[in-house]
């Protein structure tokens, strides 16, 4: 028997990552075993289970490999080697074996575009111009005036190159100066990186997360940047950074990086594994559709397209439609997220001052409506706002660059709250690395817990009752023009559809809902129309034709279109045949 909460989807993918459930460990703030303020590997083993109980699909853990931390692991000094400050090899080995035990899937993240300057490679390569790896990172002769050699900005501060004596050139790191770039250019260093890449496959696991993978390479001729249209900063990086005011034509987004991904993508395959590209631009959707294209490049493009401050159900269908519009054409995919490591957290950044813990739980329904792999970051399922850090507190380089007008990314990354009363929220029994946030407290999981009409219990339910709904995994999507801040939406595949509408704001607002619909579909009755039941989200009441939201409220219903005709939406043959789902 059918349960009457779930759309089934006959064919269904047996491509996992299409359309799953990501969650993004930040390891130095999830959980401490052993009482050094730091969360570690075996943190993680610890609170496996609760993750098994959220019903994620997969977890993406942030590096947790050998680093001096100057960018707290996303500056690598040994892409083999296990932090201690996180554990040892056998730990993640033991997370691996614990993680498939309850069904989840374990993605790692690879820092490749550059290394640590504490690397091997870099020690050797700064030595002098013609040891083994001498060129394996970006080295470039002065101007004759001394200065760097093109106007190329780090995008933490400053000139992109730093001077090396021995050497007596430049080299280059688009991020910290303990950031060198590695020269993709070189054909050995491709070669390592793909070795070391399929040393974690043979360790078990399922994926990785590429870090800013379009830094890959850069203009061999090294081209100045030209300046950015006048009065035109990049929205993708903050105003007060002077990264902004270049169009980043040259220092990357190469198009070598395609038959280099087309290496990994063959490395990938012949393990199984997924391969998750991290793709900042101002202009990403064209570069996600590349990197993406077909089955030989990256499985998926994170987008930034929702890390936004910009908030409004306007800007949330232009960024699902843009990026659709150019992936859907080349067979790409895309990972949607609304939090991360890198930006304040989205209850703060769309949320205001009074974040709303209704406002919470739309938008994982909305997030998880859209179509997309969606990537939830720790804390989102309790509703964590951005916390508040002292600049004596303050740990991120990012942060300590552009203070006071940009405080960096501590709000996002304080530790996880896992009871109440504990000592440091249960987090670690000594002094966390970055203060646990008082107001975060009250939030805390053991709270949660018992708390039926909690975020953390909303999300177990939500993701419970999506991950029966396969057309919200891969179905198609259209969009309907409505007023804001009412974002509507059908998920559609085969004959099976969903309509999906959400009450972003704090009013109620009536929906002309059979209007709308009919905007697109043409000869639908209310009666087409069945709510459904069992995701968790309140507030949506049908009053014929219309539906009335109540603030933060959302709708989920099954649409009988096999009445229904309609010029706009591609897939139709299913639609406007007489079989109903
Ligand atoms: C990561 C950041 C990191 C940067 C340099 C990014 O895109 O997400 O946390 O600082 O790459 O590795």
């Amino acid at each position: 028997m059918r349960d009457s909460t779930t759309l089934p989807m006959p064919g269904e993918s047996d491509e996992w990552w299409r359309g799953a459930v990501v969650y993004q460990i930040y390891p130095r703030s999830f959980k401490d075993s052993n009482g050094d303020g730091i969360g570690d590997l075996p943190g993680i083993i610890a609170q496996l289970d609760y993750l098994a109980a959220l019903g994620v699909d997969a977890i993406w853990i942030s590096p947790f490999f050998q680093s001096p931390m100057k960018d707290f692991g996303y500056d690598v000094s040994d892409y083999r080697a296990v932090d201690p400050l996180f554990g040892t090899l056998a730990d993640f080995e033991q997370l691996v074996a614990g993680a498939h035990a309850r069904g989840i899937k374990v993605i790692i993240d690879q820092v490749i575009s550059h290394t640590s300057d504490q690397h091997a490679w870099f020690q050797e390569s700064r030595q002098n111009r013609d040891n083994p790896k001498a060129s394996w990172y970006i080295w470039a002769d002065p101007r004759p005036d001394g200065s760097p050699p093109n106007n190329w900005l780090s995008i933490f501060g400053g000139s992109a190159w730093q001077w090396e004596s021995r050497r007596r050139q430049y080299y280059l790191h688009n991020f910290l100066s303990a950031q060198p770039d590695l020269n993709f250019h070189e054909e050995a260093v491709q070669q390592q990186l793909l070795d070391d890449v399929e040393y974690w496959c043979h360790r078990g696991v399922d994926g990785f997360r590429f870090d800013a993978c379009n830094f890959h390479f850069h203009d061999r001729e090294l081209r100045d940047n030209p300046p950015a249209a006048a009065g035109v900063t990049l929205s993708s990086v903050r105003a007060e950074n002077p990264y902004s005011m270049q169009q980043h034509c040259f220092d990357k987004n190469q198009p070598e990086n395609l038959l280099f991904l087309e290496r990994l993508r063959a490395a990938l395959d012949h393990h199984g594994a997924v391969g998750l590209g991290e793709i900042g631009d101002e202009d990403a959707a064209p570069l996600m559709a590349s990197y993406t294209a077909g089955s030989d490049r990256l499985h998926m493009a994170y987008s930034f397209g929702l890390l936004t401050s910009t908030f409004s159900a306007a800007h949330i269908r232009l960024q699902v439609q843009q990026l659709e519009a150019s992936i859907n054409p080349v067979g790409g995919w895309t990972c949607w997220s609304l939090s991360n490591h890198d930006v304040p957290r989205v209850l703060s950044r769309w949320g205001g001052m009074a974040p709303d813990r209704r406002q919470a739980k739309l938008l994982l329904g909305m997030l998880g409506s859209l179509r997309g792999t969606l990537c939830l970051f720790q804390g989102e399922e309790l509703g964590l706002t951005e916390a508040e850090v002292a600049f004596d507190d303050i740990q991120d380089p990012y942060g300590i660059a552009f203070w006071p007008e940009y405080k960096g990314r501590d709000g996002c990354r304080t530790p996880f709250p896992w009871s109440s009363n504990a000592a440091h929220g249960g987090f670690s029994t000594a002094k966390p690395w970055l203060p646990m946030a008082a107001a975060h407290l009250p939030e805390a999981v053991d709270i949660q817990e018992k708390a039926g009409n909690s975020v953390l219990r909303f999300y177990q339910c939500f993701l419970a009752w999506r991950a029966r709904q396969p057309v919200l995994k891969t179905g198609e999507i259209v969009f309907f023009e409505v007023p804001e801040p009412v974002l509507m939406y059908v998920r559609h595949a085969k004959n099976v559809a969903m309509l999906c509408v959400f009450n972003l704001g704090a009013e109620t607002v009536r929906v002309q809902l059979m209007a709308t619909l009919s905007t697109t579909f043409s000869g639908l009755a209310a009666s087409d129309l069945a709510p459904l039941a069992g995701h968790g989200l309140t507030g949506a009441t049908l009053e014929q034709d219309n539906l009335v939201l109540a603030p933060y409220g959302g709708l989920f219903a099954r649409l009988d279109l096999s009445e229904a005709s309609s010029q706009s939406v591609p897939v139709t043959s299913g639609l406007t045949s007489g079989d109903s789902p």
